[in-house]
């Protein structure tokens, strides 16, 4: 027999069952699934089916929509509005939140960011999804308080990269990070990535943000991105422009990731709840450190910040001790 062929696949189920034993999970991350493959089909086929290109609206934080970034969306509430087992769901391209008929509502809320990166999409960049977990409050009907809590209380918190190979990678609130790929000769997610970990010695010497916001950046987050760029072996600039491409280079290879608040943009870009805290999550389960920079008056953690709105942005800086160790000493230096 071929060693290709899998007689005994490790599918996405099936580690949710044996890891969780909670069948509604295993329901949620089927549903997930689900989305993600449609979304897959959809990007893949973008041009052929002629879905470049806008969608003639404006979303909930003022991006330009884009058709993919609509049809993701559609994908994403019918799969998790009929699988049974949510009751709220928050989107980036709903300036509200959607309540699931009681008929079909279960025990999950989910906020998600369908096709994150998506100005990148019509030149066939990466793209990616992104998407975090929380449960019911007891007694609760479903509402947005039920989302609304920091970062301690996501159940679930993950990300899907369309790209060369189709990846999904999630965590369960304090356990293991874990990466499946889509096998499209069997149309499952399989377990190829095992207890995902960030690079122990701060990885790959890269760093990642928009440069072109320099100038309205505060100084010290100018000069650490100075000190990366010193010395006869500076750090590789590396920008996809998709936070999901951008975060899970980071997570495989190391470096930092900064998405700063700036004097125009005073809360950063990236949006709290179905961004900055799955991505952070994420980091920090393998290993890295997901902080805000200075926002609020002092440096947190992004899984600390409490969101007071269901489109919030909050500033992002993710990385290993290393290099998050060069910002904070850039912090103190500027008093
Ligand atoms: P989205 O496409 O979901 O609106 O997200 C865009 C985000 C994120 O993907 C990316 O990292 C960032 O915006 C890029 O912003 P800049 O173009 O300002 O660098
Ligand atoms: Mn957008
Ligand atoms: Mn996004
Ligand atoms: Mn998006």
């Amino acid at each position: 027999m071929s060693e290709s062929i899998d007689v005994d696949a490790p599918t996405l189920s099936r580690y949710v069952m044996t890891k969780t034993r909670d069948t509604d999970l295993v329901i949620l991350m089927s549903a997930l699934a689900t989305s993600f493959k449609l979304i897959t089909s959809a990007v893949n086929r973008a041009g052929v089916a002629k879905l470049y290109g806008l969608a003639g609206e404006v979303n909930s934080t003022g991006d330009d929509q884009k058709k993919l970034d609509v049809m993701s969306n559609d994908m994403m509430i019918n799969a998790l509005v009929n699988s049974g087992v949510c009751s709220v769901l928050v989107s980036e391209e709903n300036e509200e939140p959607i309540f699931v008929p009681e008929n079909k509502a279960g025990k999950f809320c989910v906020a998600f960011d369908p096709l994150d990166g998506s100005s990148n999409i019509d030149c066939n960049v990466s793209v990616g999804t992104i998407f975090s977990v929380y449960e019911k409050a007891p007694g609760s009907k479903g509402t947005v308080d039920d989302l609304l809590k920091s970062g301690a209380h996501c159940v679930c918190a993950g990300y899907c990269a369309y790209s060369s190979a189709v990846e999904l990678v999630f965590t369960f609130r304090g356990g293991s990070v874990e990466g499946f790929c889509l096998d499209p000769t069997i149309g499952e997610f399989v377990h190829t990535r095992l207890n995902m970990q960030f690079p122990a010695d701060g990885g790959k010497k890269i760093f990642s943000c928009n440069e072109g916001n320099y100038n309205y950046w505060d100084k010290p987050i100018q000069d650490a991105v100075q000190e990366f760029k010193k010395g006869d072996k500076p750090y590789s600039a590396r920008y996809v422009g998709s936070m999901v491409a951008d975060i899970h280079r980071t997570l495989l290879y190391g470096g930092i990731y900064i998405y700063p608040a700036d004097n125009k943009n005073k809360e950063g870009k990236l949006r709290c709840l179905y961004e900055g805290i799955p991505m952070a999550m994420i980091i920090e389960q393998a290993g890295g450190i997901a902080s805000t920079g200075l926002f609020k008056g002092k440096v947190g953690r992004v899984l600390e910040l409490t969101p007071d709105d269901i489109h919030c942005k909050c500033p992002i800086i993710m990385g290993g001790p290393r290099d998050i160790g060069i910002v904070y000493e850039s912090y103190k230096a500027n008093g």
